[in-house]
């Protein structure tokens, strides 16, 4: 019996360390909660857009779109049937893409909306980027100073992730090439970092929409380095062999083959007339 009584004493002891360590139990996971939104914030900045938020842009945007956009395009972004789709979910990246590279406003209906000099300056596409982004959602655009910040360094890795993923219809070099129905995909060379950045993300046309769950944001960067090395505007870039516009290794090994086959059959002939 004496062994009985410190029992309630033991077991109240033990309740008080098992309080103890829910408290620090509790007290750690505050810590944690605080501790990883402080490095959420750290980290994700580049996530959200600067002036997604400011009111004035936002107005100054609409303007913009009532008065170029809103005819094909609804008074809601829902589109206008036979005119031009709905803008929801199409995003900032959408919009930096089709008006920075003079595709929309839309002057006619055809296979391809054409790349034309670009209607508004970046200011102005950027409040149109931002009332459409805050009215429809979508994929946004990374914030850089400028485009030079959006080129990885690995442009080997870049070559590989574009033979895989955009020269079936762009070609190995960027060269552009011909789809079905009239339709092409372009020349990437005029086409600026952030424009083709923004490609990825929009996926204009029949081009399939490159989300960052496909290619991580290091991978597109490392895509655009590669598109700017091989950048047919500078003839120093020439990525190798005779030009033949660029057409990649099959041309090229094509013209060998029949250049060596005719020099073959000259020799030939040549040692055939000899004897
Ligand atoms: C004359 C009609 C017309 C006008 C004006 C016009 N658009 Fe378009 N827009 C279209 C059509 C048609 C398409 C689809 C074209 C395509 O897929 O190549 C389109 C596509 C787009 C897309 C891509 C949508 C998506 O997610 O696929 C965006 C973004 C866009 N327009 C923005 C604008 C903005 C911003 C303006 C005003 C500055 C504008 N458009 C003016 C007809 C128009
Ligand atoms: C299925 C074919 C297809 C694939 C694959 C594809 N694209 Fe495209 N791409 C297109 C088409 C079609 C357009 C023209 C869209 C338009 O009219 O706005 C285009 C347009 C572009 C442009 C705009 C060029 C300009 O004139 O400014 C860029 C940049 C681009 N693509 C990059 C890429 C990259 C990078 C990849 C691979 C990650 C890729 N594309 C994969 C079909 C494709």
């Amino acid at each position: 019996m004496s062994d009985d009584k410190p029992r309630p004493a033991r077991t109240r002891a033990r309740r008080g360390t098992k309080m103890r360590r829910r408290l620090s139990g509790l007290l750690a996971l505050g810590v944690a909660l605080v501790a990883a939104g402080a490095l959420y914030s750290v980290v994700t900045p580049e996530a959200e857009p600067a002036l997604a938020a400011d009111p004035a842009i936002i107005r100054e945007g609409q303007q913009i779109y009532d008065n170029s956009c809103i005819t094909c395009h609804g008074t809601n972004l829902q589109g206008v049937q036979g005119r031009g789709p709905s803008l929801i979910g199409s995003g900032e990246a959408a919009v930096y893409y089709q008006v920075s590279t003079g595709r929309m406003p839309l002057a006619a209906q055809g296979a391809n909306a054409e790349r034309k000099p670009p209607r508004f300056d970046e200011a102005q596409i950027d409040a149109l980027g931002a009332f459409i982004q805050a009215n429809g959602g979508g994929p946004t655009m990374p914030v850089v100073a400028n485009g030079e910040e959006l080129r990885g360094e690995d442009i080997g890795r870049g070559g590989e992730l574009f033979r895989l993923n955009c020269a079936s219809c762009h070609n190995f070099t960027g060269r552009g090439g011909a789809l079905s129905q009239g339709k092409f995909a372009p020349n990437l060379d005029p086409a600026s970092e952030e424009q083709i950045y923004a490609a990825m993300l929009h996926g204009p046309q029949n081009m399939p929409v490159f989300a960052d769950s496909q290619l991580s944001p290091e991978e597109k960067r490392d895509i655009i380095s590669w598109i700017k090395s091989v950048g047919g505007a500078n003839p120093s870039k020439n990525p190798g062999g005779a030009e033949l516009g660029g057409f990649g290794p099959v041309p090229e090994g094509a013209l060998a083959f029949f250049v060596g086959l005719a020099a073959l059959i000259g020799i030939s002939l040549w040692i055939g007339s000899r004897q």
